[in-house]
């Protein structure tokens, strides 16, 4: 069975260590395993809970995936979610606790949610950039998730009730996505979008993960990048671009991975494993005599970006317009990949990044969007506890 308990404990000791760093109360201690670094000019903590912990415990019942039905009781037919029905600006997204659990496909699960994660497709999709391609209004957004099955449908073959799974629940990130996101107490996925979690990292953690490292790798890999090539990275700092510097060094076995981001992230940038951190305040890095043999462009600069690689190099975009022989793709969403990358994150080879201003509690998911829409995000804004 599933449960939950909100105990209160007295004002926490705060001990870092670094690398992990522990928080004890009187009688109980949590252990933070990674993302905390810092930088001359601050102290980035991923994972500073409220005084309230949020204890959960779960065991995992032996009925067969394809006959599972017991717990239906035990998940209500409404949910509290967020929900916006017109496209706008931030005040669109209203807190509803009366929105009907999503139904669970014969391929799906439903995931009692603990943890969401927040991506610019979220504020562009809520701004009607991709009207011509949206399911219906209104819509729950939301991609990333982390949580626990609590139903599954008839042909899930893997996943029972109990798993604590993350994912991007939308396998087409543009392309007729999910009218019900992960923003939300339950979502509902296909198995093959989802993975276990890795045991060392928490939800929040693992909510920081999915639609950014399979971009990262999805674009890694259409680059044909691999061992003993070199690697410029344009916006090394935020979501995306903090999980290609970690997967092209630690996973490709990049020779040389440059990075940009403005002054006070060139640290941050080190500490991710960056040989070359480039102030894009101070200098244009197309104009540096050091070429490359893949530039992933994070930050739509792909005309710059075509004059930083050497002969025969690729240029990968994610957004803005594209120049020869750069090339743009839009993600899929796979739980193939996560289990690929699952060894490199319970390694601790490649850690989440929480931005430090997180993560936000459910009640302040507007205040986690206006914060992404600043573009000034490092790593993940990240949503949690979700009660
Ligand atoms: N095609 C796809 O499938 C796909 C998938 C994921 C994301 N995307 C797109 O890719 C882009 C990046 O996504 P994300 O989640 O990584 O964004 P993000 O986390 O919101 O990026 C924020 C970071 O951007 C940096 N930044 C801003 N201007 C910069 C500049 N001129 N040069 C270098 N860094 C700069 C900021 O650092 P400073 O404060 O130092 O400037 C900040 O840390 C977004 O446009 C997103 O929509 C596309």
């Amino acid at each position: 069975m599933y449960a939950t308990a909100t105990l209160t404990f007295p004002t926490p000791q705060f001990r870092l260590n670094p690398h992990p760093f522990s928080i004890t109360f009187p009688g109980i201690s949590k252990t933070f395993s990674s993302t905390i670094f810092s930088s001359p000019h601050e102290l980035y903590l991923s994972h500073v809970p409220s005084r309230a912990l949020r204890v959960s415990a779960s065991s995992q019942p032996s009925s067969p995936a394809s006959t599972e039905t017991s717990k239906l009781s035990s998940v209500p037919s409404q949910m509290k979610a967020w929900v916006y029905g017109e496209y706008g600006a931030v005040d669109v997204l209203k807190l509803e606790s009366n929105v009907s659990v999503p139904e669970v496909k014969d391929d799906q699960v439903l995931i009692k949610v603990a943890a969401a994660a927040l991506n610019p497709v979220d504020f562009k999709r809520r701004l009607g950039k991709f009207k011509a391609t949206d399911s219906p209004l209104p819509t729950v957004p939301g991609y990333d998730v982390a949580g626990v099955v609590v139903k599954v449908g008839s042909e899930v073959k893997e996943l029972k009730v109990g798993d604590e799974v993350y994912g991007d629940i939308h396998e087409k990130a543009l392309d007729g996505p999910k009218q019900f996101g992960s923003l939300a107490e339950y979502t509902a996925v296909e198995e093959k979008l989802v993975a276990l979690k890795p045991k060392n990292i928490d939800f929040a953690q693992a909510a920081a993960l999915p639609l950014a490292i399979e971009t990262a790798y999805e674009g890694l890999e259409r680059t044909g990048f691999s061992a003993g090539k070199s690697i410029l990275v344009l916006n090394g700092a935020g979501g995306v671009g903090s999980l290609v510097i970690q997967l092209a060094k630690h996973v490709f076995g990049a020779s040389r991975v440059a990075a940009t981001a403005s002054t006070g992230k060139l640290e941050f940038l080190k500490s991710l494993g960056v040989d070359l951190a480039i102030d894009y305040t101070k200098e244009n890095f197309e104009d540096l005599p050091e070429k490359f043999d893949v530039v992933y462009d994070a930050i739509g600069q792909c005309d710059r970006a075509v004059k930083a690689i050497k002969e025969g190099g690729s240029v990968v975009a994610l957004t803005g317009a594209v120049t020869p022989p750069g090339f743009r793709f839009v993600v899929t969403s796979n739980g193939e990949v996560l289990k690929k990358l699952n060894p490199y994150l319970e390694s601790g080879k490649v850690k989440p990044i929480i931005d430090p201003k997180g993560p936000f509690p459910f009640s302040q998911v507007v205040e986690a969007f206006s914060y992404i829409e600043t573009n000034r995000a490092v790593g993940k804004v990240v949503i949690h506890p979700i009660p």
